[in-house]
């Protein structure tokens, strides 16, 4: 990682999670209610052209990651050009996608054909009602299907799953039993209180909690290696294909080893997910900001990075009260 955007404390930034958009085709309780949340108006959304621009701007320092995300990215039209024009740029290594898997199928071929194929797919349990409770969508016999399929071509996957208390703890042993035949990664989750609804209760099922259980059903088990800057702690049982892997996304023990830094489909700035954004970068760059300028801003943002962005909001993060959606996760 030779990335210029270095922080206080040394960390290197060379991975950028950029939102194409806060829109979304399901409604997963722990991001959204029923309704929706407030939608960005198209207007305030960075268009492609300015999206295409910054991350030239992000990798021309060293940026050498970029994994699209939303909402749901395939919602929004002109994607798939856009993931076309990313590909040009030079230092970029790695393109990846978090998705929901409702419209994956359709791209599949244009995807392998662009190397996109680390896909990260978001899901919360292998029972169709159970999966219609929390993302108020009866969509699971098409988003396995869709898994299935992109398997055995060849794509390299992981699922996420939230765990929660009356929502999938019962979906658990079967996703570690899913990597028995099945080369993926399922990586379970816990949930964090972004939501832009009222609902968050903590309800125990932390990282601890999640891996004694599996241990309670699978004494032996073999840790995993990952890289430096993941968010998982990955196991295998063994003699299993697949992998799974616990984030400690709310307890957040990857802090020290961040290399991470956001842009929202509005064009804001992050360099925690918890903590407010640094800048707008659409406003900056709408206001005719050149690219040495736009360097400096980014230089000047990361310097600065909190060495937790939790903690320097206060315990009251900023981000609390907002959906993963608009984050961008
Ligand atoms: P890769 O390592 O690139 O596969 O990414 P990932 O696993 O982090 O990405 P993904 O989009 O699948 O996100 C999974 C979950 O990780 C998110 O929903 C968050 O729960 C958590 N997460 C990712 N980045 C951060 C972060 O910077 N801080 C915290 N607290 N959680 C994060
Ligand atoms: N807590 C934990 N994970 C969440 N995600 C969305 N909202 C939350 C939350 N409140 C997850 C989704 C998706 C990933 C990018 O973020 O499951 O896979
Ligand atoms: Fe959509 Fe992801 Fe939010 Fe679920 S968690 S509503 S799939 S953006």
């Amino acid at each position: 990682n030779q990335s210029l955007l270095v922080d206080q404390y040394g960390r290197r930034l060379n991975y950028l999670r950029l939102s194409v958009t806060d829109r979304c085709n399901f409604r997963c309780y722990y991001c959204m209610p029923e309704e929706g949340i407030n939608f960005a108006k198209r207007a305030d959304l960075l268009s492609f052209d300015e999206m295409f621009r910054l991350a030239q701007v992000f990798c021309g320092l060293g940026v050498d990651k970029i994994r699209i995300t939303g909402g749901e990215p395939f919602v929004r039209d002109g994607i798939i050009p856009f993931l076309y024009r990313l590909r040009t740029i030079e230092n970029l290594k790695d393109i990846t996608v978090t998705t929901n898997g409702t419209l994956t199928a359709r791209h599949q071929s244009v995807l392998k054909e662009l190397g996109i194929t680390k896909l990260n797919i978001s899901l919360d349990s292998l029972d169709a009602t159970r999966f219609h409770q929390i993302t108020r969508r009866d969509s699971f016999n098409g988003v396995f299907g869709a898994i299935m399929t992109m398997l055995e071509d060849g794509f390299d996957i992981k699922l996420n799953s939230v765990v929660a208390e009356r929502k999938n703890v019962e979906d658990i042993l079967p996703f570690v039993e899913l990597t028995r035949n099945h080369n993926l990664a399922v990586r379970f989750l816990e949930e964090m209180p972004f939501n832009g609804s009222e609902h968050f209760a903590h309800d125990g099922w932390d990282h601890v909690k999640i891996l004694e259980h599996i241990k309670m059903h699978y004494p032996e088990l073999d840790g995993v290696e990952s890289g430096p800057s993941s968010t998982s702690v990955n196991y295998k049982v063994p003699g299993y294909v697949g992998s799974f892997g616990i984030i400690p996304s709310f307890s957040r023990t990857f802090c020290g080893t961040c290399n991470r830094i956001r842009l929202s489909a509005t064009g804001e700035l992050r360099t925690c997910l918890y903590g407010a954004p640094n800048a707008n970068l659409r406003d900056v760059l709408r206001n005719g900001a050149s690219k040495e300028e736009l360097e400096n801003l980014l230089l000047g943002a990361v310097a600065k990075r909190a060495k937790d962005g939790f903690a320097a909001e206060k315990m009251i993060p900023h981000s609390f009260n907002t959906s993963m959606s608009v984050l961008g996760g």
